[in-house]
């Protein structure tokens, strides 16, 4: 694998720094998030694994996770439609009325159209113009840089961004898929951007970071020739999630700090003026490694990841709704977005909301 903190990407903004300055700035108007119906404790992961509450909790975390019910119809369109809905109401705009709506998923609703596309026709968007980004758990992160220099470069005004991930449908719940069903859940977050004439708001520091030689450690075969080479093929885990937890589990704890540090040192932002740290759930040991060796207080490093599991690319816009919903995050607020997965990816993006 390549050292994370090796390479470094993407640029500063700001006075003197970027060549957008000065033009227009990027608001959130609205956020939205939609949770499946299903609820599933580590209690009923007991009664179909060999698994305990006790060993969950300490390794991640995780209490109970949400996960789709297909006689319910829900699935990763279903979910990101309504988040994206909820969002909209909230910045009081239609959905024809975007621009763009970018879907940031790994379990698109099937190959061909784009899970957006879906969407575009579930919320009546007419028109706009609409993609999926895959980059698998830091989907949203990668969004939120490449949706905010849309609209910053003055191509677009209106942009919805969703992370929607159904990641159930990817796991076995049963002893051989215990190493991964019981991290993943379901859901979908969403927020509108809107371009504004405050040119202060936006972003003030991004990056996006790959390490495609660590593919092997996150993936999820289609056939065959998708394993490494040597690798013994059990047709039970074809289309289902492969991971290497412990050498997940030590990328993300060395690359997190590593993009905090390289985030604020782009945005030439001290770690004490940020406000809050948004960090994709993936396991609550990396999470509480971050805020020691930066001395974060509790409140300042936001943890939901014992109610919803770690939901992928919805993770981050879980996170932001709720810290929104409950006035921790808002107008003239420095908030730091973080996250890391499967590729494997890690992004940042350090806002001035
Ligand atoms: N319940 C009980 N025991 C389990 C278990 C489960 N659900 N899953 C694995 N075990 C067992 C293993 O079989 C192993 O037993 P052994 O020592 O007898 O072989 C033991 O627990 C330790 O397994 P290991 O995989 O080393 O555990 P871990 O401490 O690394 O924790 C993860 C496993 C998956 C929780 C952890 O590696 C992790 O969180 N990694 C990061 C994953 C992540 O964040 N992925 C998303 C990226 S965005």
């Amino acid at each position: 694998m390549i050292d994370p903190s090796a390479r470094r990407s993407g640029y500063s903004y700001g006075p003197g720094t970027g060549t957008f300055a000065g033009r227009v700035g990027v608001r959130v108007a609205g956020t939205g998030i939609a949770l499946p119906s299903k609820r599933l404790n580590n209690a009923d992961l007991m009664k179909l694994m060999d698994t305990s509450d006790e060993w969950i909790v300490q390794r991640t975390g995780i209490r109970e996770r949400r996960i789709i019910d297909a006689d319910k119809k829900e699935s990763t369109k279903t979910l990101g439609a309504a988040a994206l809905r909820t969002a909209l109401a909230e910045a009081r705009m239609e959905a024809s009325e975007l621009d763009l709506i970018i879907c940031a998923t790994m379990t698109s609703e099937m190959q061909c159209p784009a899970t957006a596309n879906l969407i575009c026709d579930i919320l009546g968007a007419g028109t706009t113009g609409s993609f999926d980004l895959n980059a698998a758990c830091s989907g949203f992160v990668y969004g939120m840089n490449i949706a905010h220099d849309l609209i910053r470069g003055g191509a677009y005004r209106n942009i919805g961004l969703i992370g929607a991930d159904t990641l159930s449908t990817l796991m076995n719940y049963n002893n051989a898929g215990r190493g991964t069903a019981i991290i993943f859940g379901d859901g979908a977050g969403a927020i509108v951007m809107r371009a504004t004439d405050d040119v202060n708001k936006g972003l003030i520091a991004q990056a996006m970071h790959c390490d495609g030689t660590g593919w092997k450690e996150i993936f999820v075969p289609k056939c065959e020739r998708d394993f490494p080479a040597g690798a013994v093929i059990d047709p039970a885990t074809m289309n289902k999630v492969h991971m290497n937890g412990a050498a997940v589990f030590k990328f993300a704890v060395s690359t997190f700090s590593n993009l905090i540090q390289e985030t604020l040192d782009k945005g030439h932002v001290k770690v004490e003026d940020v406000d809050m740290f948004v960090c994709h759930q993936s396991n609550s040991r990396i999470l509480e490694s971050a805020r020691e060796r930066f001395g974060l207080p509790h409140d300042k490093l936001y943890v939901n990841i014992d109610r919803f599991g770690n939901t992928v690319g919805a993770s981050v816009p879980l996170c932001l709704h709720e810290l929104r919903a409950a006035g921790r995050v808002r107008e003239g607020h420095k908030v730091m977005f973080l996250a890391f997965g499967g590729g494997l990816t890690w992004g940042s993006s350090l806002w001035q909301m």
